[in-house]
């Protein structure tokens, strides 16, 4: 079925660095550690680690496996699995990729900010603070420059193709980010205050558990695994057939777990390294001051306090945040690109200028729009659309797609698969526990 003229990642370690990176981005460290803090530390991520591996992993499964039987885009995958309705798949294929326009256009927003503030600390270094300044502080100006900047760097990964793009850029920037991150969180470990952040983040304290915390913890695996909107189904794709889905889920799954957890490792301590350092960090109830904000101000304050040393961190703090978001902005941008390449039969470069200038254009106008547009266009995609279009996934996966043919796709690459553990449970769990799991947690959001 397979097109010849199709992109395929050109190895296994090629398409699990790519996806990893497409999963690991400033959900991961910024999303995470955020959510952590302000939901109570470790017990929001002992809740977070089960809804990764009871709901996300499964889902995860799912999409690899409709996006590698279909060997196309999400459009076309989800109609050949989704035989029986004439517009079903279309319509859901079109909505998922509304969403990953929708979640890319504020992404390109906040990502541009984190390039500022890697640029920033440099200026400074040499005496242009004045540029410095404008590159930190809000300002139409500035977030319009630095989300076009971000946006032609997504597009111009996304331009070169599959193997020639994400896969050569994802396999050069994600070890850096590894690296780089190591290096942080050892520094940040010697720091006076540390370890009271670490204590924060790993011993649980379960009087924090609520059903709001529940909630938040789902929908940042969601986020976090890039599910819902066809991510990894057009991932999944490029996939060749031998390659065992199961277990490179696993390991997506688990590499993706391993920053956030990282990120944390990183993040509290530096919170308390800032409190330590004079920088308020906590409101007299207790809470967190401005937990959006944590990454752009507290970090900062933190950065400030230890002179050279500080400046270098700083940079390279945020060169971190940027390599990541730039591998998950391009897993974005992806999903409408190889739906016009595939359905309205326009050339890969044409399609990513087009659809890029559109996602452009639309974070040009939630950036002129701040105060109203922002939190909207996030909420609406990632708390609404990608839990239900994740529930649609579960649904066909579960209930409408032929159980054999499921099988076989499946089988290709784990010829062992249907006499495992794996195979006894996972066609149930995404027939009924993930459906009702994905509803439930919706229900009590919305209410
Ligand atoms: N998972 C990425 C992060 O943690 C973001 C991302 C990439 C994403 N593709 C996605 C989120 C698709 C939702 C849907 O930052």
């Amino acid at each position: 079925m397979a097109s010849n003229s199709r992109g395929h990642f050109s190895s296994r370690f090629g398409f699990i660095l790519a996806a990893a990176g497409s999963a690991v981005g400033l959900g991961n460290v910024w999303g995470f550690p955020t959510q952590t803090a302000s939901n109570g530390g470790g017990a929001f991520l002992v809740v977070y680690l089960a809804m990764v591996f009871l709901i996300a992993f499964p889902m995860l499964v799912a999409e690899l496996t409709i996006g590698r039987y279909g060997q196309s885009n999400p459009i076309a995958s989800l109609k050949s699995v989704w035989t029986n309705s004439r517009f079903g798949a279309p319509v859901l294929g079109v909505i998922a990729m509304i969403a990953a326009s929708m979640i890319l256009s504020f992404y390109s927003i906040l990502a541009g900010w984190l390039m500022g503030f890697a640029i920033a600390p440099l200026l400074e270094l040499f005496g242009l603070s004045a540029a410095a300044e404008w590159l930190i502080n809000f300002s139409n100006g500035r977030n319009l420059l630095l989300t076009l900047a971000f946006s032609l760097l997504t597009i111009f990964v996304v331009r070169k193709g599959v193997a020639n793009g994400i896969e050569k850029w994802s396999t050069r920037l994600m070890p850096v980010l590894f690296v780089l991150f190591a290096i942080m969180i050892v520094y940040i470990f010697t720091q006076p205050g540390a370890m009271d952040g670490l204590k924060m983040y790993l011993v649980p304290d379960f009087s924090h558990l609520s059903p709001s915390l529940v909630v938040n913890a789902m929908g940042q695996a969601f986020f976090s695994l890039s599910l819902g909107v066809g991510t990894m189904m057009v991932y999944g794709s490029y996939l060749k057939k031998d390659v065992n889905i199961p277990k490179t889920a696993a390991q997506v799954a688990s590499i993706d777990t391993a920053v956030a957890f990282a990120a944390g490792l990183m993040i509290l301590p530096a919170m308390f390294v800032a409190k330590h350092n004079g920088v308020e960090i906590f409101n007299d109830a207790g809470e967190l001051i401005s937990s959006g904000d944590l990454v752009f101000t507290v970090l900062p304050a933190m950065f400030d306090t230890m002179g050279s040393a500080g400046i270098l961190l700083a940079v390279g703090f945020f060169i971190l945040m940027v390599i990541a978001a730039l591998t998950s902005s391009i897993s974005m941008l992806e999903v409408p690109v190889a739906c016009a390449q595939d359905e309205l039969k326009m050339e890969r470069g044409t399609a990513t200028f087009v659809i890029g200038g559109i996602i452009l254009i639309l974070s040009v106008i939630i950036a002129l729009n701040f105060g109203s547009l922002f939190d909207l266009v996030a909420e609406i995609s990632t708390v609404y659309m990608q839990p239900l279009i994740g529930l649609a996934f579960a649904i066909i996966v579960g209930w409408v797609w032929n159980r054999n043919k499921l099988l076989q796709e499946l089988q290709q690459g784990c010829p062992e698969l249907a006499t495992s553990l794996f195979w006894k449970i996972w066609p149930w769990y995404v027939r009924i526990v993930c459906p009702i799991a994905i509803a439930a947690i919706f229900l009590v959001t919305v209410i």
